[in-house]
């Protein structure tokens, strides 16, 4: 099913992972962090039932994807990833909003992030949309022995309402 979040470039389309999308999914991962997850790891996201993840298109082209995890009534975002040479044209934050709302939609009240302390760029873009420092993690990322910063937000069920809905 494809699906559109409010707040988002009016060409961006979401919709859940799916095999066929493995390869650029991984083109993207690969050149996007220091230690990718593998195919494999994907593949858990495809079958797990406690995965939510979905690619982002414009048009055809695969230009990002963004997941998360449901644990218990949290929502443990996995990914937020836009592909290199769509940067900086709004995507990443549509891809932000669009999980917020995905995870509200499921009835889930809080969600966290683990983001590395030098990325600035993205500590900046969860800064926007609400998200709050709530601790570190010593070394998360094994290979940069860097610390993750953890993040949080509560999420609200009442942005998603219809507008025909609102009082
Ligand atoms: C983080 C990422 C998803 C942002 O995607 P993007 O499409 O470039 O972001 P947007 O264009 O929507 O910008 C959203 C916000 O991010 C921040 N941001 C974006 N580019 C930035 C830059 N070059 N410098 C500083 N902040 C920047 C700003 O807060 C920006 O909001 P603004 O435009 O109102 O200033 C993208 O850089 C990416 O995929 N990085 C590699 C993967 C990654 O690190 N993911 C996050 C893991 S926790």
């Amino acid at each position: 099913m494809i699906e559109q979040a409010a707040e988002q470039p009016s060409e961006l389309r979401f919709r859940k992972i799916e095999p066929r999308d493995l390869d650029d999914v991984l083109e993207i991962e690969q050149e996007a962090f220091p230690e990718p997850w593998t195919r494999g790891m994907f593949c858990q996201e495809i079958s797990s039932a406690m995965s939510h993840f979905f690619v982002a298109l414009v048009d055809d082209v695969l230009v990002g994807y963004v997941g998360f995890w449901q644990v218990a009534d949290e929502a443990h975002i996995t990914s937020v990833t836009v592909r290199k040479e769509y940067r900086g044209r709004g995507y990443g934050r549509a891809l932000t909003n669009f999980i917020v709302q995905a995870a509200a939609r499921e009835g889930l009240t809080r969600a966290t992030l683990e983001v590395r302390v030098t990325n600035t760029v993205a500590q900046n873009l969860y800064k926007s949309l609400g998200f709050e420092k709530t601790g570190i993690r010593k070394s998360y990322y094994k290979k940069t022995n860097e610390d993750a910063i953890i993040m949080a937000r509560k999420l609200d069920a009442c942005v998603y309402e219809p507008e025909h809905a609102k009082s």
